[in-house]
């Protein structure tokens, strides 16, 4: 059976997981969280690119998959360079939907919500001036809302109030009411997706990539004949492992191991 390894800072790259098994149902797909260096929303860019490609190369030793999928925008849109350069199999990227969105606004006003990390980057410049010349795209960065999903996946209530004041000021500019698609630029976000939209105006419609990324990664693999079941692994030791063991369990990680990075 063909193996997978989706990665992503935490519970994030759940949602792209998902996607995947739909999309390859007959796949083995093992999941990274690097919750021991989470949020990376927050984290400069060198700090991860010190990190990034030293442990995906130290991952794909270790799960030695056929495919990995780097589940997360803010990881994506700064090394995905640095990682492909770093480990032999194909690497697919998770990158804003801001293409799609594009194509489907009615208005031609977009909003990117994304980690602050995410919302700066160069990397969203080019795919602005690429895919949404002529359009109006108005970005809001919110470490906040990452945290929120983070906990929600991890058992805890969602508190909309906190959602609202994360969401609602991508719609101040002059151009937000006229806001028709957001793109959900951060793999954490579609698993509040329900509290998320409630916090935007009616109408308004979210998109995201998971599916585009599941469908990319079944494209590039060389299938193999890989056994075993899927597993989970983390970094941040036994505290993590703790941690996450809810949020994994939820999503068919019975079989946890602790990474050393
Ligand atoms: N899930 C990540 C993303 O898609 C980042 C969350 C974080 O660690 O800040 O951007």
């Amino acid at each position: 059976m063909t193996r997978a390894l989706v990665f992503d800072s935490g519970v994030g790259g759940l949602t792209i997981a998902d996607a995947l098994r739909k999309a390859a149902p007959d796949w083995i797909v093992d999941y990274a969280a690097d919750s021991g260096f989470f949020p990376y929303g927050v984290k400069s860019d060198e700090e991860l690119r010190a990190r990034l490609p030293a442990l995906c190369a130290t991952l794909v030793n270790v799960a030695k998959p056929d495919v990995l999928v780097i589940a997360c925008n803010t990881a994506s849109t700064l090394s995905l360079a640095d990682i492909r350069a770093k480990v032999s199999v194909p690497v697919v990227g998770t990158v804003p939907a801001i293409k799609p969105a594009a194509e489907q606004t009615k208005t031609g006003v977009i909003g990117i919500l994304a980690t602050p990390g995410t919302v700066r980057r160069a990397y969203l410049d080019d795919l602005e001036r690429q895919f949404a010349a002529g359009k109006i795209v108005i970005r809001r960065g919110s470490a906040g809302l990452v945290d929120i999903a983070e906990r929600a996946v991890r058992g805890q209530a969602i508190d909309q109030e906190q959602v609202a004041y994360a969401v609602k000021p991508m719609f101040d500019p002059p151009d937000g009411p006229n806001i028709d698609i957001v793109v959900l630029a951060c793999t954490h976000f579609p698993l509040i997706r329900e509290a998320i939209a409630a916090a935007c105006p009616p109408g308004v419609r979210l998109i995201d990539t998971s599916e585009a990324v599941a469908r990319q990664a079944v494209r590039v693999v060389t299938p193999s004949s890989s056994t075993g079941d899927a597993i989970a692994y983390v970094t941040g030791g036994a505290a993590n492992k703790a941690a996450m063991q809810p949020a994994f369990a939820r999503f068919g990680y019975p079989v946890i191991e602790i990474i050393d990075a």
